[in-house]
């Protein structure tokens, strides 16, 4: 089973795109509700909950991990990958890759929760890669909630993206990463304040090509993957009303949230 974990129901975006990408292969996801937002918890916090989200997926069959949360993907990729004997994708590398390819000018900006941008994981991963990109980021902690919310279309919400987007359209930039679980439902707002000209990157649908594309080379997996004969399942460790109709809107269907202790 491919398993996904989260700080909550946000990296069911992934889950769904992953699905979309390969709808043979069944997923075990879970999203730590209990403990979110991790955006604005420490490194140290946000690694220790990596750990014991990953344990519980491996113990539920996982043969690989993906992790949704950008937030737990910039500070504990590269512990996961050396703790833990499966194979480990995240939504930062294939977000950045999507964008050296799409941006026509080299000035990309970057929006994620504080915890996000202040790991400097997209810097520092663009700069490796192409050292004389203009790379400008900007956390939008408010947005979040605002998601949680269900505020997609509100006016509130259009007047705190216009003042979190206003920095990075002064700096005229030709691709904006979207760094975080939860912004892709507010993609056609991003959309409109940003203009066509300014290429969006959803980290959500780069990690499920990503995913597909890394599984065709490595067929003996993709095997394993879809032997497995269980059907999928969504673990929370928390549940409420809230997130239940969330996990509905991302999933465009009813889904059926179990609630754990982990
Ligand atoms: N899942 C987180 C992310 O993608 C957003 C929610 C949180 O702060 O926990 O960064």
């Amino acid at each position: 089973m491919i398993g996904i974990f989260d700080s909550g129901v946000g990296g069911l975006t992934v889950a769904r795109a992953i699905e979309q990408a390969l709808p043979d292969l069944p997923m075990v996801y879970f999203g730590d509700i209990a403990r979110t937002p991790y955006g604005s918890k420490s490194p140290d916090t946000i690694r220790t909950c990596s750990c014991r989200n990953t344990e519980f997926l491996l113990a539920q069959g996982a043969q690989l991990l993906v992790i949704a949360c950008n937030t737990a993907a910039s500070v504990a990729s590269d512990l996961l990958r050396r703790l833990y004997p499966v194979p480990v994708f995240e939504v930062i590398t294939p977000a950045i890759d999507q964008a050296l390819c799409l941006s026509s000018h080299g000035r990309i900006g970057v929006i994620g929760t504080r915890a996000t941008i202040a790991s400097e994981v997209y810097r520092h991963g663009l700069h490796a890669r192409e050292p004389h990109l203009s790379v400008f980021s900007q956390p939008c902690p408010l947005l979040v909630p605002l998601v949680e919310e269900g505020w997609l279309r509100r006016r509130e919400t259009k007047m705190i993206l216009r003042r979190y987007l206003h920095p990075l359209k002064c700096r005229d930039i030709d691709t904006l990463i979207l760094g975080c679980t939860h912004y892709p439902l507010l993609h056609e707002l991003i959309r409109q304040r940003m203009g066509r000209r300014v290429r969006l990157i959803d980290s959500s649908r780069a990690v499920a090509l990503h995913l597909a594309d890394a599984l065709q080379q490595a067929p003996a997996l993709l095997k394993q993957l879809k032997q497995t004969g269980q059907p999928s399942r969504f673990f929370v460790s928390d549940r409420t009303e809230a997130a239940a109709r969330m996990a509905d809107r991302i999933f465009g269907r009813p889904m059926q949230l179990e609630r754990v202790e982990v």
